[in-house]
Parts: structure tokens; sequence; C-alpha cells
């Protein structure tokens, strides 16, 4: 007999609890359980038909070359994947509503003429897909669309269709009927992403899951869904910007902090090849507060524009605002500024954006976000012919920055003069350039350098 078990479980972190409560003890979130109902029986029968009688193999047993990646022929997307879809793998893609996981999910699908794909999409029509389709023109007569949010029927078409492909649009509206809960609640969701993953590697078949993320920028049903699967690629940008950056979170099978770019046309999602000429101002005039700035972002450098602007505060607690950059860690090189330098920050508004909508996590940055705000501070605008790259330490100290040869090999591409770069960079490799490199050890040396 089945038994139905009622449990109240936290929507953010997972929390379980017998009662219901207001704020979860775990994730310290407010008003995020739900009750779910579970019948004992069922819960895991779904499953069965996937569980064999497994044994232990020897390491050496084991064929481990032999797999072929599929080529997605979007070479920004086999990128941030490690070199294309693995056979088997459950990749988990997520973003804002509206950023364009859909089209380019699709555009995707689209690609291959030769493979079966499956598109199975809960959220728009049949009619809306092949809307869509149209938009981005690239029609492969062949895909095989589907209409549908239940996971038995889901898994039943996998397995009878056999595809090269699916991809499930998305993961939050498919359903399982061994659980009460409504759709898009966290048990439903990891439940059918689990079931998912055994379909996919029993079957060995890649899977593509779309996920929203939730007002935290996580994404719904959260870091749960993240341990289950083999890939967690976010789609970002800034949507009145039309950029797009597709970041690795997690990869078992290549490296993390890969990124891919995009642009968004009205015929879909189009590559960026040669990101640093888009970023960087095409403006010919030498304004106060703009440094270039060398940043890594996996194993491709970007330079990026860092603009700054300080001014004096109207009212009593002056603002401070960014866009693209951390704002903690913009306080921290405000207050080395004022202590280090002893240039008076304090009572000013300080704002900071990254050019392009583009978020920059490499603290390679630290050298140009400063130089901006000293510019801007100064109103002495840099030459225009020089970049920067260097991690900033509380003590004033530049710190020399990865992969330092790449960085400076993107700055002769783009026809840069000079270089700002830590002075320990410099004593591990002797490194041939024609840019000149204009080495530091303290930050108290930049003003008498770019002003
Ligand atoms: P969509 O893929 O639906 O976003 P998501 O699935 O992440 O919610 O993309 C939505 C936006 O992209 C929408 O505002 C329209 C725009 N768009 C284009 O600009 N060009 C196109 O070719 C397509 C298909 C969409
Ligand atoms: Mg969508």
């Amino acid at each position: 007999m089945s038994k139905t078990k009622s449990v109240y479980i936290c929507q953010s972190c997972s929390f379980q609890s017998a009662k219901l409560l207001g704020k979860c003890p775990s994730c310290n979130e407010w008003n995020t359980f739900v009750e779910e109902t579970f019948t004992k029986s069922n819960s895991s029968s779904s499953g069965k038909s996937l569980v064999q009688n497994l044994k232990p193999v020897r390491l050496s047993e084991i064929e481990g070359n032999n797999f072929t990646r599929i080529n997605t022929h979007i070479d920004e997307l086999n990128r941030v994947l490690g070199g294309g879809i693995v056979p088997g793998s459950v990749v988990l893609i997520g973003g804002e509503p509206g950023i364009g996981k859909s089209t380019l999910m699709l555009q995707l699908a689209l690609q291959f003429n030769n493979l079966t794909v499956l598109y199975i999409s809960g959220e728009e029509s049949l009619y809306q897909i092949k809307l869509r389709a149209n938009r981005i023109k690239n029609a492969n007569e062949n895909l095989l669309v589907l209409n549908e949010t239940s996971l038995e029927s889901v898994i039943n078409n996998i397995e009878t269709i056999k595809p090269d492909l699916v991809v499930v649009d998305s993961i939050q509206t498919i359903q399982t009927d061994s659980l009460e809960s409504i759709p898009g609640s966290i048990s439903q969701i990891k439940e059918c992403t689990n079931l998912l993953l055994k379909c996919a590697k029993h079957h060995s078949i890649p899977i593509f899951l779309v996920g929203h993320i939730n007002k935290d920028g996580h994404i719904a049903g959260p870091k749960a869904l993240e341990h289950i699967v083999d890939v967690v690629l976010q789609f970002e940008g800034d949507l009145s910007n039309q950029y797009r950056i597709l970041r690795t979170l997690k990869n078992r099978f290549g490296p993390t902090s890969e990124i891919g770019i995009f642009e968004m046309f009205s015929d879909g999602l189009h590559e960026v090849i040669n990101p640093s000429e888009l970023l960087l101002s095409q403006h010919d005039d030498f304004y106060s507060g703009t440094a270039v700035g060398s940043s890594l972002e996996g194993n491709r450098p970007l330079l990026i524009e860092v603009q700054a602007l300080v001014g004096n505060s109207p009212y009593g607690t002056p603002q401070r605002t960014t866009n693209g950059f951390d704002s903690r860690r913009m306080n921290m090189l405000l207050a080395v500024l004022e202590k280090r330098m002893g240039i008076k920050v304090s009572g000013k508004d300080v704002f900071l954006n990254i050019a392009g909508g583009i978020k920059i996590n490499d603290t390679g940055i630290d050298l140009a976000v400063i130089s901006a705000i000293i510019s801007s501070g100064f109103d002495s605008s840099i030459a225009k012919k020089i970049c920067f790259a260097g991690e900033v330490s509380l003590t004033g100290e530049v710190r020399q920055v990865s992969k330092i040869e790449q960085r400076i090999r993107e700055a002769e591409k783009l026809g840069f003069e000079s270089m700002m770069i830590s002075k320990f960079s410099i004593k591990k490799e002797s490194i041939k350039s024609k840019l000149k490199l204009i080495t530091i050890s303290n930050v108290s040396e930049i003003p008498k350098l770019i002003l």
C-alpha cells in the first residue's frame, strides 16, 4: 500500500521541515516553504526500468579515450562546453527571462542536418517554435518538436525515438506523476532532472536543460540541481545591450570560467569572434576617467574599457555604484587610494562602469579600475594607446597576474603601444614584445606615469 508523507521544503535551499516555518533556519530566507507530498511506493518506481544489476569494473578495463564529442558548429558554444557535447552528458543552461536561452537552444537544434534532434518545449506552442525557427532561418526540416510537460511521456519519447540530442525547455515546466507537488517546485525539479540524467547516461544521449533563474540570480531549484548535472552554463548580459555572455560555472569534462560571447540580432544570436574590438569604444577623443584593462576570462584575454566618474557628493552619504564590477572590490580599491596615496575620495560620488555590459571577475583589472578613478578624480585623460594589467593588494602593492604573455599578445594585436604591469611579472619570464612595458610595484607610482 502506498504511504503519503507531507513535508515543508524551502524552495531556496531545499531544507526540509515537518511544520511550516516563516524563516528558513538554513538559508535565512523568508516565506520560502512550500508543502510537498510524497507517495512512498511510487517515488522511486519511475526510475526502476533504468536500474540494472551493476558490478564493479577494473579501471584498466574501462575504455576511456574513444568518446567523440559532438561538434555544435557554434564555436562559442563548443568553447564553453570544453570542445563539443559529450555523449550522455546533461547540460543545464540558466539565465534571466528574455536573455535568449530558447533562441540559443533552437539555434543549436537547427544546426544539425544529419543528426536526429528532439526539442521538447513545455513553455511555447509548436506554432511559436515554428515562428522562432523562421526568424532564425537556418531551418533543419528534420527537427522533431514536442510540446509536452509530462516527464514520463518525455522519457518514453526519448526511448522510442533514440535521438542524438535532446533539448528540454524548461526543466521547471516538466512534471513527474510520482510526486504530487506542483511543477517548478524543488522536489519536482530535482526528481525530473535525476530521471533525465539516468536516461541520458543509460542511452548515451546528451540532454540540454533550460533553467530559469530566481531573483538572486541563481538557477531556481538552485544549487541542488547544479550538483546533479554534468555542466552548468549561465547565459548573462544586460537586456538593454545586444551582447550576451555564456559562462561555464561547472564542467565535468572541461575547464570552467570559459566564456562565449554572442550578439542578439533580429535573426537570432551571432557569435562575436573578436570581442576586444567590440568592447573598446571607437571614439578618437581622449576622455578623463577611462582606462583599458586586460582581463582573462577562462583562457581568453579580453581588453575592456573601464569608465569611472568621480564627483562631489551633493548628499551626506556619497553614492558608490558599479556596473559589471564587484562593488565591494571597488570600495576596497577606494580605501587603498585614500590610505596609501592620500587621495581623498571619502566625500565623493564614485560610479564605475565596464563597457559593453560585460561582468568581470578577474582581479587583473584592478590596475585599470584604480587608474580610471585617478584619471576622473584629477579630470585628466590617460593616453589612448596604453592598457593595464595588475592586481592591487591592500598594501597598495601591484601584484602580477596570470598568463601575462597572452594578455600582452592581445594588446599587441589591437594596436596598443604600451602596457602597465607589475614589475614582478617581468622577473619570472623574459617577455619579448613590441609593446613598451611600464613596470610598477606600487599604486603610488601611477599618477606621475599616466597624468
Ligand atoms: P528567448 O530566447 O525567448 O529568451 P529566454 O528563453 O531566455 O527567455 O529570447 C527572447 C528575446 O530575444 C526576445 O526579447 C526577442 C529576442 N529575439 C531577437 O532579438 N532575435 C531573434 O531572432 C529572436 C528569436 C529573439
Ligand atoms: Mg525561453
